[in-house]
């Protein structure tokens, strides 16, 4: 058993791990109200009060368009908070596991992204989180960044959801087919961390940046296919859910630029840690199969 600080804990990713962590692990779960990232003094009061060994970082400003328009609150969550953060983690000597994005790349890379290839955001928020990894990285704490990716749960908002929303308002939907990545559940990302516990003390030497990723990739209209063939299977209703038509993204511009590429390699973490994510299907299907749970 550890004692963890969870930071986001109402976040996708956080509600997620809050439901694994809590049984087996002495969680301290601030909500927004005790611990503020835009407030540092709640940060060093909360971490110097719980003396964590082990800080989760769930938190973040994850609006990628309004990041356009709200760039320092976006850089003061994403950038400096994660700073703060990891200099109170070195000061307790604990770890920091921190989420990041395959948004701090350009997405023009003919394959997989690497951990090491050379970052080049596109918008604010790809800055934004960028800054946080390189904060954290400087200030020689034991960290593990995880860099994950098209992100979905039955919580808060998310691109599953709207598909599942849109598909029953609408007769047809224009979905890019020309932005490909691997849509990773919120779930996975919470049983990946608790493998990454099972190493307890030994996770500390692991300090580094890994790509975390369901297995797979798709474009972003095969995803939305996907969602709603598996909605009309799980819930038995055939008929009226949207026809999808492909568009590109020039076609639909949007306030924040997006990596067209945003496939993960994940070998280090597999090879590293043991961590293999399910493939990305197989988790949008047991989503699926929980939101429609009569029909089965
Ligand atoms: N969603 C994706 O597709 C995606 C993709 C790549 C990377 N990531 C990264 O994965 C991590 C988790 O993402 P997510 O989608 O689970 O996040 P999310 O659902 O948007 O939740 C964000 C969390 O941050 C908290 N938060 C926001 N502002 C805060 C503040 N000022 N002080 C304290 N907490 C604050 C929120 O609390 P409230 O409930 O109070 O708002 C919430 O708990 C983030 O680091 C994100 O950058 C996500």
């Amino acid at each position: 058993m550890s004692r963890i600080l969870l930071i986001g804990k109402t976040g996708q990713i956080g509600q997620e791990l809050e439901c694994v962590l809590t049984p087996l692990h002495d969680v301290i779960a601030p909500d927004r109200a005790q611990l503020d990232l835009t407030n540092a003094d709640s940060i060093r009061r909360v971490i110097a009060e719980a003396r964590p060994e082990i800080v989760i970082n769930a938190a973040a400003y994850t609006q990628v368009d309004a990041a356009e328009k709200e760039a320092a609150l976006a850089m003061q969550l994403n950038g400096v908070a994660p700073d703060i953060i990891a200099e109170c983690v070195k000061k307790i000597d604990g770890l920091l596991v921190h989420y990041s994005t395959l948004f701090v790349f350009d997405g023009t890379k003919n394959g997989p992204y690497l951990e090491n290839d050379a970052p080049n955001p596109l918008g604010t928020y790809g800055r934004s989180k960028l800054a946080g990894d390189e904060a954290i990285v400087a200030s020689g704490c034991s960290h593990i960044i995880l860099r994950v990716n098209w992100i979905y749960s039955v919580r808060r908002s998310n691109f599953v959801l709207t598909m599942l929303k849109l598909a029953r308002e609408r007769a047809s939907l224009n979905i890019v087919a020309d932005q490909v990545g691997s849509p990773t559940a919120a779930a996975a990302c919470a049983t990946a961390m608790m493998g990454m516990l099972h190493k307890g003390r030994a996770l500390r030497d692991l300090t580094g940046i890994y790509n975390l990723a369901a297995q797979g990739q798709c474009t972003r209209l095969e995803w939305a296919q996907a969602v709603i063939d598996g909605a009309k299977a799980c819930s038995g209703r055939y008929d009226g859910w949207a026809e999808l038509q492909p568009t590109t993204t020039a076609a639909n511009p949007q306030p924040a630029a997006r990596p067209l590429n945003t496939v993960a390699d994940c070998g280090k973490i597999r090879r590293v840690m043991g961590i293999e994510m399910a493939p990305w299907k197989t988790s949008i299907e047991k989503l699926l199969r929980g939101l429609y749970p009569v029909s089965m």
